[in-house]
């Protein structure tokens, strides 16, 4: 990027305002400081030509004309890493501690990854549910719902294509059993998995979230670092309120949840139990 583009489009007022607005409207905040990606990644909507300068995007967002673009930020700033069997212990803490223990009543177990990036971490969840509870229990017990708030990762997942060369993340034996090959560079999840799988949008820097059921473990994993300490507290409330009696919450093993005053006592590295 020029020096001269630079000046024009992303001076340093207009990057302050947008980084407020950000804050504002996602909850995502960026330090002061930490600019640089944000520059990068906003220079691509500069160049859509659709937008004179980063202040006329701020005006659109901020008088409502354009709902789509708040959409088209958050997928623009929002960092979409994810992998399959990503930080394995605690799938391994679901399969010894938790689901040994679930009552399969005439409820459904429902299982919720809250920023569910591109669908690895669902698929992940549906492999080791349906290991441990049986292929059968787990088409007719369990509903997983993956949300996000970029539609761009959420459309991957609903799809459930990846590249071969990730397929090493999944150990063999549920490579065996839950995945195909579709071409020489890519495999997809067997469909039996994404039937009892759902893929929405959600901000979860809403006051409130829509939800009617109760779910029984969440999964909100490396997304709390975007967030500053009163978006979290607010975030886990609201969790609290959609989750059921003793329900799970798992977050990153780097996060914690340890200075919010939250309905949440610590497990483990990463997990904790509904109060
Ligand atoms: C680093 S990925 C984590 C994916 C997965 N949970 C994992 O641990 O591998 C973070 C995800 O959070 C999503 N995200 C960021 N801000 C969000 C918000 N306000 N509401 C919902 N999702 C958000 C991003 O779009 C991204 O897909």
């Amino acid at each position: 990027m020029s020096d001269q583009i630079e000046k024009v489009f992303l001076n340093q007022r207009a990057i302050q305002r947008i980084r407020l607005l950000i804050h504002k409207r996602l909850g995502i905040h960026i330090k002061e400081g930490k600019e640089s990606l944000l520059r990068q990644r906003l220079w691509k909507l500069i160049q859509s030509n659709e937008f004179k300068d980063l202040n006329e995007i701020c005006d659109h967002i901020e008088n409502e004309k354009d709902s789509g673009l708040l959409l088209r930020l958050a997928t623009l700033i929002s960092t979409n890493h994810t992998y399959f069997f990503r930080e394995k212990s605690h799938f391994d803490y679901l399969q010894k501690h938790i689901l040994p223990n679930v009552k399969m009543d005439s409820n459904k177990l429902r299982v919720w990854s809250a920023a569910s990036s591109s669908g690895e971490e669902v698929y992940t969840l549906c492999m080791v549910l349906a290991e441990s509870l049986g292929k059968d229990r787990f088409l007719e017990k369990v509903a997983i719902l993956g949300t996000d708030i970029s539609q761009r990762v959420l459309q991957k997942a609903e799809y459930g294509h990846y590249l071969k060369e990730n397929m090493s993340q999944i150990p063999p034996n549920y490579r065996l059993n839950y995945v195909e090959s579709v071409s020489k560079d890519t495999f997809c999840i067997k469909e039996e998995l994404k039937k009892v799988c759902l893929f929405r949008r959600l901000n979860l820097n809403m006051p409130r979230y829509p939800f009617k059921q109760k779910f029984h473990i969440i999964f909100c994993r490396n997304v709390f670092i975007y967030f500053d300490m009163p978006t979290q507290e607010s975030i886990c409330n609201e969790f609290a309120r959609h989750a059921a009696p003793d329900a799970w919450l798992f977050i990153s093993q780097t996060e914690t949840l340890r200075n919010l005053n939250v309905p949440w006592k610590y497990v483990t590295p990463g997990v904790y139990r509904k109060k």
